[in-house]
């Protein structure tokens, strides 16, 4: 969570910094601050959205100069407030910091400091950062030592843009455990928490490694290593456009991913067909490796959860292993059982999820074997993996997943008929079949969000807006997408919703059912029909007021029961998650827009995790 951006070269500084922020709130957006260096340090931040601080520094025409650094919070030490907002000046006004992470034993800093004449003002752990920087600065005379310094006291992840107040034409940046790129210009550089926020002014990119820093001007960059030696970096070009991080005439950036869902599923399966066979590119798992695990986790946090919910339906199926999702937040506290024999297939669409992250290193430490399923390439969890496979879903702002979602579950079906053809479990006919269906799923996905099918759920999503708790009720592969369609509710629509597998309602939640309640009834599983059926008459015997999911075969069927319901498009029943989820994200979409909530940037979230 948070995000930061730097900026060195000719131009003014601090409308590019506040361009850049404007990219990177979906990781924060509590308050948000600017630094400039002209004269001296020129701090500028305040409570609330970005638009706040744009307003207060006239669009960033305010402030003078041509270095400075930008932060956009997510609050982790201290409330939201203008004091807690970065840029941190340290106590004798020499450095001035922005920070993303947390700096984990800054009680026992902030006490030396303390000792030794540091004040604060803030709540923070990055003002202690500041004033640590600040002190060794004033020992060693120079901040890349002081840094180097730094770095062997401080614990915790960081990213940070350093200024210091007699380098006026220098920043130093320096990154462990949050992620921190850096952007060479034609006379001018950049930092960033992520590519959007320098896209329009450069595509040569390095991702820093942890451990490693970058002292630059607008005309040169030095790099260091962990270890304080010099290297050299090659840089990368960004190939995508920022049009794929803008929202391109949509009101939000959700409405669009969920409309950029068929080419993000066709980016991520149709290079993977070939020869009518599913390629992983530089998967390294052999069929020797394969036929010696005992067991498979997957583990994610968040919707990335819900898709490992439904590898452990898919994998089983088609692999015969046994499967187990973990939340990874738990996963690292419950002393699991890895080693040669366990494979770990964790899942991120970030890469840089905190628990995620920790709960790979542990499995990499245990020896096991790792499979990162990840869309922001170079990302930690995408370098950490033994093996990774893109879900190359392009950049995902909105908070709420959708696209990301979708592609991950493209890529556990991928990866699922992959080993199954590799330990022969799963026939030719069965492969076809999927390779096939596979194929169409995007195509599918369009007919569901045509503008027609879309007025229809906006118009069920107004009568919904009043809700106040609602039950999804669904049975095996349903199961986790009704945790899905529960989740987007409660997160972006401030609805209280609960998903039970249907079997379990009369094991305590049937009792919360009274008249009216909304329960949403997923009901694509072709077999499990008439039970999710039979418990949608429970409900409704108690009141309940239905919402009914379903296959298009199944129209008639399910009129008879509920009191409305949505179709979606049949395919084959193992991929048949990916088109059911897709009404649901669009009726908590609308519900949100009902019930007047900002879609994107719902309250008390972020997109990234990095924090525990
Ligand atoms: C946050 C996001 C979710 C996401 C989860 C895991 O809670 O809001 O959309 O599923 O983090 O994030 P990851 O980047 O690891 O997939």
């Amino acid at each position: 969570m948070c995000g930061i951006v730097g900026y060195l070269g000719k131009q003014q500084a601090a409308p590019i910094l506040l361009d850049g922020l404007a990219k990177l709130e979906y990781r924060g957006y509590d308050s948000a601050g600017v630094c400039v260096f002209s004269d001296g340090f020129c701090v500028r931040k305040t409570e609330g959205r970005l638009r706040n601080l744009s307003t207060q520094i006239d669009g960033g025409a305010a402030l003078q100069g041509n270095l400075g650094i930008g932060h956009t919070r997510w609050a982790t030490h201290g409330a939201p407030s203008d004091i807690n907002s970065h840029p941190h000046v340290a106590t004798n006004g020499k450095i001035s910091i922005v920070h993303n992470g947390i700096i984990e034993n800054y009680l026992a800093l902030k006490e030396f400091l303390m000792k030794n004449g540091k004040t604060f003002v803030s709540d923070t752990d990055t003002e202690v950062a500041a004033n640590l920087l600040e002190y060794l600065y004033e020992q060693e005379g120079d901040l890349l030592r002081a840094a180097q310094a730094a770095t062997k006291q401080l614990e915790g992840s960081y990213a940070m843009g350093i200024l210091c107040i007699d380098r006026p034409n220098a920043m130093l940046a320096i990154k462990k455990d949050s992620p921190l790129i850096f952007g060479f210009g034609e006379g001018e550089n950049f930092i960033a928490s992520d590519v959007p926020a320098i896209l329009k002014y450069t595509r040569k990119v390095v991702y820093l490694n942890d451990g490693d820093m970058v002292d630059f001007t607008a005309d040169s960059a030095v790099f260091y290593n962990s270890l304080g030696e010099k290297v050299s970096k090659t840089p990368e070009m960004i190939t995508w456009e920022l049009s794929a991080a803008e929202k391109g005439g949509y009101p939000h950036f959700m409405l669009k991913e969920i409309h950029e869902q068929p080419k993000a599923l066709c980016r991520t399966i149709h290079p993977r067909i070939k020869d009518g066979k599913v390629c992983l590119g530089d998967l390294t798992i052999t069929e020797d490796y394969l036929r010696n695990i005992h067991r498979i986790y997957i583990v994610a946090c968040g919707s990335a959860y819900y898709v490992g919910c439904h590898g452990k339906y898919i994998l089983e199926k088609i692999c015969r292993i046994p499967v187990e999702p973990v939340l990874a937040s738990e996963f690292r506290y419950c002393e699991p059982v890895l080693g040669e024999d366990t494979l770990v297939i964790i899942i991120s669409q970030s890469g840089e999820t905190a628990d995620t992250l920790a709960a790979l290193r542990q499995a990499n430490s245990l020896g096991a074997r790792t499979l990162g399923i990840v869309n922001v390439v170079g990302s930690a969890i995408a370098k950490a993996a033994n093996d990774v496979v893109y879900t190359w879903a392009g950049p995902e702002i909105a908070v709420a997943t959708t696209k990301a979602y979708s592609t991950q579950l493209s890529v556990m079906y991928l990866l699922a008929m992959y080993m199954g053809e590799l330990l022969g479990t799963l026939s030719r006919e069965e492969y076809d079949a999927m390779l096939d269906a596979m194929q169409k799923l995007p195509e599918q996905i369009e007919q569901i969000i045509t503008d027609e099918n879309l007025a229809k759920i906006s118009a069920i999503a107004d009568d919904c807006r009043d809700n106040h708790d609602v039950f999804f009720i669904g049975r095996n592969l349903d199961s986790p997408t009704c945790m899905e369609g529960s989740l987007k509710l409660k997160e972006i629509a401030y609805v209280h919703s609960e998903a039970y597998a249907a079997g379990e309602l009369k094991h305590g939640p049937i009792s919360l059912i009274e008249k009216d309640t909304l329960v949403i009834a997923v009901a694509c599983v072709a077999e499990l029909f008439d039970k999710t059926m039979s418990n949608v008459k429970e409900v409704k015997a108690r009141g309940a007021n239905v919402l009914g999911l379903t296959t298009e075969d199944m129209e008639e069927e399910i009129r008879k029961t509920v009191d409305r319901y949505i179709l979606v498009p049949k395919t084959h029943p193992l991929l048949q998650p990916s088109l059911n989820i897709i009404p649901l994200q669009a009726l908590s979409y609308y519900v949100a827009l009902a019930r007047g909530c900002d879609v994107d940037n719902p309250r008390n979230l972020a997109k990234s995790v990095t924090v525990e």
